[in-house]
């Protein structure tokens, strides 16, 4: 059975004009992702990876080309019709994490839950901040936390609205090999245990090849498509190289004795139709 793409990019372009000319960042990417499946887009620095991103989450328009989200074609939607299909279906963690300094850490992650109006919203929020391990961070301002206690903040906040797809730039870019490993498990375990689609963006090698694919860009361009062959974390199969079997998850996440998002009592829950 076919499983049908949560995304397609259809000949996506994204050209600025400035002063000085016009500077093409995005040259007809085109690629798809199926429901529940995980990928990495790789490339040096200022080679197109975070215009990508968020022309794919809707962010931002391309100059031409389609974006297909979840059956919906972005770039023919309303700006506040993409600001639902964004808070219904997608979690993003922003490379700079962009949490709001006025408010705390379980302030921020509740923001998307309130945005739906659902009065659960700090409930769930503590829940998740417990889950990424700052069970005591709740009321620190983002100032008052550590680069890699932001980065797991800006993860809650992107996982409380159970996102059909989440769309991660540079998770582990902040953190040093401990936390970096914990992020990792948090988002495999999103992937496997609520089948949320991964796309990262990532110059970590070894995040990138725990995905299904990994996809390169230079110059705006898709220079190449891999599978990788090393399996992902979390994919019971990997035990076989021992690499995350030495010790239990370090992950609060992957710890939590609750199943994950099914049965979270997270609101709404997205389902294949
Ligand atoms: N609003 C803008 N106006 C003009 N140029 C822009 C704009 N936004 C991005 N660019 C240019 O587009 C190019 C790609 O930027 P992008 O942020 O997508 O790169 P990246 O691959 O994510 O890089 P990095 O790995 O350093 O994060 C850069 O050269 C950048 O200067
Ligand atoms: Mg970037």
């Amino acid at each position: 059975m076919e499983i049908s793409p949560i995304l397609s990019v259809h000949h996506v372009s994204k050209v600025y004009q400035n002063g000085t000319g016009v500077l093409t960042v995005l040259n007809d990417i085109s690629f798809s992702l199926a429901t529940g499946a995980t990928c990495a887009i790789v490339g040096p620095s200022g080679c197109g990876k975070t215009t990508l991103l968020g022309l794919c989450a809707g962010l931002d328009r391309p100059t031409s080309g389609s974006v297909i989200l979840q059956d919906h074609q972005l770039n023919v939607l309303s700006e506040d019709a993409l600001a639902t299909v964004r808070n219904t279906y997608v979690g993003f963690v922003f490379q700079s994490f962009q949490l709001i300094p006025t408010l705390t850490a379980v302030e921020n992650v509740m923001v998307p839950v309130e945005l739906r109006g659902d009065k659960r919203a700090r409930a769930l929020a503590v829940d998740l901040l417990h889950r990424v391990g700052l069970a005591d961070r709740l009321q620190h301002y983002p100032i008052q936390l550590s680069g890699g206690e932001q980065q797991r903040v800006a993860l809650a906040r992107a996982f409380i609205n159970q996102p059909r797809i989440l769309f991660a730039d540079e998770p582990t870019g902040n953190l040093d090999a401990e936390t970096s490993e914990k992020v990792m498990r948090l988002l495999f375990d999103l992937n496997t245990q609520a089948g949320t689609a991964l796309v990262l963006v990532t110059h970590n090698s070894e995040l990138a090849q725990q995905t299904q694919r990994i996809i390169r860009l230079k110059g705006g361009r898709v220079i190449s498509e891999e599978e990788p062959a090393k399996r992902r974390i979390g994919e019971s199969e990997n035990r076989g190289n021992g690499e995350f079997e030495k010790e239990p998850s370090t992950s609060s996440l992957s710890d939590s004795p609750t199943p994950r998002f099914p049965d979270s009592g997270c609101p709404g829950q997205k389902t294949n139709t």
